[in-house]
Protein backbone atom coordinates (compact mmCIF):
# COMPACT_ATOMS: atom_id res chain seq x y z
CA UNK A 1 0.00 0.00 0.00
CA UNK A 2 1.05 3.80 -0.61
CA UNK A 3 -0.53 6.89 0.73
CA UNK A 4 -1.25 9.37 -1.61
CA UNK A 5 -3.17 12.75 -2.19
CA UNK A 6 -5.39 13.02 -4.91
CA UNK A 7 -6.77 16.90 -5.75
CA UNK A 8 -10.38 16.36 -7.90
CA UNK A 9 -12.54 19.02 -8.63
CA UNK A 10 -10.57 21.28 -6.15
CA UNK A 11 -10.89 18.98 -3.15
CA UNK A 12 -7.73 16.96 -1.66
CA UNK A 13 -8.16 13.78 -0.53
CA UNK A 14 -5.65 11.20 1.20
CA UNK A 15 -6.07 7.45 0.42
CA UNK A 16 -4.18 4.54 1.14
CA UNK A 17 -3.88 2.58 -2.23
CA UNK A 18 -2.22 -0.14 -4.00
CA UNK A 19 0.56 0.75 -6.54
CA UNK A 20 -1.39 -1.01 -9.42
CA UNK A 21 -5.13 0.77 -8.87
CA UNK A 22 -6.06 2.71 -11.78
CA UNK A 23 -7.14 6.36 -11.70
CA UNK A 24 -10.60 5.46 -13.05
CA UNK A 25 -11.23 2.84 -9.65
CA UNK A 26 -9.76 5.41 -7.09
CA UNK A 27 -12.34 7.44 -8.27
CA UNK A 28 -14.83 5.82 -8.57
CA UNK A 29 -14.86 3.02 -5.87
CA UNK A 30 -12.57 5.16 -3.21
CA UNK A 31 -13.67 8.72 -3.76
CA UNK A 32 -17.46 7.40 -4.59
CA UNK A 33 -17.35 10.00 -7.81
CA UNK A 34 -19.23 7.45 -10.32
CA UNK A 35 -20.39 9.65 -12.87
CA UNK A 36 -16.84 8.73 -14.58
CA UNK A 37 -17.65 5.51 -16.13
CA UNK A 38 -16.06 2.17 -16.70
CA UNK A 39 -17.03 1.41 -20.98
CA UNK A 40 -13.65 -1.29 -21.57
CA UNK A 41 -11.48 -0.70 -18.70
CA UNK A 42 -8.69 -1.30 -21.91
CA UNK A 43 -8.32 2.65 -23.46
CA UNK A 44 -11.13 1.40 -26.69
CA UNK A 45 -14.00 3.60 -25.70
CA UNK A 46 -13.59 7.01 -23.35
CA UNK A 47 -16.08 6.14 -21.74
CA UNK A 48 -13.71 6.96 -18.25
CA UNK A 49 -12.06 10.19 -20.02
CA UNK A 50 -11.69 12.90 -17.17
CA UNK A 51 -9.44 15.97 -17.39
CA UNK A 52 -5.56 16.54 -15.66
CA UNK A 53 -4.24 19.82 -15.42
CA UNK A 54 -7.46 20.38 -18.32
CA UNK A 55 -5.44 17.83 -20.56
CA UNK A 56 -8.11 15.01 -21.29
CA UNK A 57 -6.80 11.04 -20.26
CA UNK A 58 -8.16 8.10 -20.15
CA UNK A 59 -8.34 7.05 -16.61
CA UNK A 60 -8.90 3.19 -17.25
CA UNK A 61 -5.19 3.57 -18.51
CA UNK A 62 -3.66 5.90 -15.71
CA UNK A 63 -2.71 4.44 -12.66
CA UNK A 64 -3.73 6.56 -9.19
CA UNK A 65 -0.18 7.28 -8.27
CA UNK A 66 0.65 8.53 -11.32
CA UNK A 67 -1.28 11.59 -10.81
CA UNK A 68 -0.57 12.96 -6.88
CA UNK A 69 -0.30 16.79 -7.05
CA UNK A 70 -2.26 17.25 -10.42
CA UNK A 71 -5.29 19.06 -10.89
CA UNK A 72 -8.09 16.07 -11.80
CA UNK A 73 -11.38 17.44 -13.61
CA UNK A 74 -14.02 14.77 -13.39
CA UNK A 75 -17.84 15.48 -14.67
CA UNK A 76 -18.70 15.90 -11.10
CA UNK A 77 -16.56 19.17 -11.00
CA UNK A 78 -17.73 20.82 -14.92
CA UNK A 79 -20.37 22.88 -13.60
CA UNK A 80 -20.56 25.64 -12.13
CA UNK A 81 -22.33 25.00 -8.36
CA UNK A 82 -26.40 24.25 -9.82
CA UNK A 83 -25.49 25.87 -13.16
CA UNK A 84 -24.37 23.59 -15.59
CA UNK A 85 -21.78 23.99 -17.83
CA UNK A 86 -22.60 25.46 -21.53
CA UNK A 87 -21.67 22.30 -22.97
CA UNK A 88 -23.73 20.47 -20.66
CA UNK A 89 -26.81 22.20 -21.70
CA UNK A 90 -26.20 22.10 -25.29
CA UNK A 91 -25.72 18.21 -25.35
CA UNK A 92 -29.20 18.29 -23.85
CA UNK A 93 -30.99 20.82 -26.17
CA UNK A 94 -29.36 18.88 -29.63
CA UNK A 95 -29.90 15.29 -28.05
CA UNK A 96 -26.15 14.62 -27.52
CA UNK A 97 -27.19 11.56 -25.55
CA UNK A 98 -29.51 8.90 -25.13
CA UNK A 99 -28.65 6.38 -22.13
CA UNK A 100 -26.13 8.80 -20.82
CA UNK A 101 -24.00 6.11 -19.96
CA UNK A 102 -20.80 7.74 -22.38
CA UNK A 103 -21.98 11.05 -21.79
CA UNK A 104 -19.70 12.04 -19.05
CA UNK A 105 -16.56 11.06 -20.69
CA UNK A 106 -17.82 12.92 -24.20
CA UNK A 107 -18.49 16.04 -22.05
CA UNK A 108 -14.56 15.98 -20.55
CA UNK A 109 -13.24 15.02 -24.13
CA UNK A 110 -15.02 17.88 -25.82
CA UNK A 111 -13.59 20.69 -23.23
CA UNK A 112 -10.08 19.11 -23.57
CA UNK A 113 -10.56 18.78 -27.21
CA UNK A 114 -11.60 22.52 -27.41
CA UNK A 115 -8.68 23.56 -25.58
CA UNK A 116 -6.41 21.39 -27.91
CA UNK A 117 -8.38 23.36 -30.73
CA UNK A 118 -7.55 26.32 -29.41
CA UNK A 119 -3.72 25.92 -29.12
CA UNK A 120 -3.94 25.71 -33.35
CA UNK A 121 -3.19 21.50 -32.57
CA UNK A 122 -3.82 20.16 -35.86
CA UNK A 123 -5.47 16.76 -36.40
CA UNK A 124 -5.25 13.58 -39.21
CA UNK A 125 -7.94 15.74 -41.04
CA UNK A 126 -6.71 19.38 -41.14
CA UNK A 127 -6.19 20.80 -44.67
CA UNK A 128 -3.93 23.45 -43.93
CA UNK A 129 -1.59 22.36 -40.81
CA UNK A 130 0.26 25.79 -41.42
CA UNK A 131 -2.91 27.60 -40.59
CA UNK A 132 -3.08 29.95 -38.32
CA UNK A 133 -6.31 29.33 -37.55
CA UNK A 134 -7.61 25.91 -37.82
CA UNK A 135 -11.76 25.64 -38.69
CA UNK A 136 -13.38 23.63 -36.61
CA UNK A 137 -15.41 21.78 -39.31
CA UNK A 138 -17.59 18.72 -38.10
CA UNK A 139 -15.08 16.87 -40.03
CA UNK A 140 -12.44 17.81 -37.47
CA UNK A 141 -14.57 17.61 -34.45
CA UNK A 142 -15.28 13.72 -35.70
CA UNK A 143 -12.04 12.74 -35.79
CA UNK A 144 -10.94 15.09 -32.57
CA UNK A 145 -13.69 12.92 -30.75
CA UNK A 146 -13.23 9.42 -32.61
CA UNK A 147 -11.56 8.06 -29.36
CA UNK A 148 -14.97 8.27 -27.56
CA UNK A 149 -17.69 6.12 -28.62
CA UNK A 150 -21.66 5.90 -28.03
CA UNK A 151 -22.97 2.53 -28.46
CA UNK A 152 -26.60 4.55 -28.83
CA UNK A 153 -25.42 5.99 -31.72
CA UNK A 154 -26.04 9.71 -30.51
CA UNK A 155 -23.30 10.91 -32.48
CA UNK A 156 -24.79 13.77 -34.76
CA UNK A 157 -26.57 15.41 -31.60
CA UNK A 158 -22.91 15.19 -29.56
CA UNK A 159 -21.26 16.93 -32.96
CA UNK A 160 -23.65 19.62 -32.92
CA UNK A 161 -23.57 20.22 -29.25
CA UNK A 162 -19.68 20.54 -29.52
CA UNK A 163 -19.84 22.70 -32.45
CA UNK A 164 -22.64 25.19 -30.89
CA UNK A 165 -20.36 25.35 -27.96
CA UNK A 166 -17.52 26.07 -30.07
CA UNK A 167 -18.96 29.01 -31.78
CA UNK A 168 -20.33 30.04 -28.32
CA UNK A 169 -16.91 30.48 -27.17
CA UNK A 170 -15.60 32.40 -30.31
CA UNK A 171 -18.52 34.97 -29.67
S1 LIG B 1 -13.12 2.52 -19.84
FE1 LIG B 1 -11.33 3.66 -20.28
S2 LIG B 1 -11.28 3.80 -22.44
FE2 LIG B 1 -12.96 2.48 -22.02
S1 LIG C 1 -25.72 7.91 -25.02
FE1 LIG C 1 -25.75 5.75 -24.70
S2 LIG C 1 -23.71 5.15 -25.06
FE2 LIG C 1 -23.75 7.23 -25.68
Amino acid sequence: MVEIKLRVNGAEAALDLEPRVSLLDALRERLGLTGTKKGCDQGACGACTVLVDGERINSCLALAVQYEGRDITTIEGIADGDRPHPLQTAFVRNDGLQCGYCTPGQVCSALGMLAEHETGMPSIVTEDVAAESIPLTDAEIRERMSGNLCRCGAYNGIVAAIRETAEGMRR
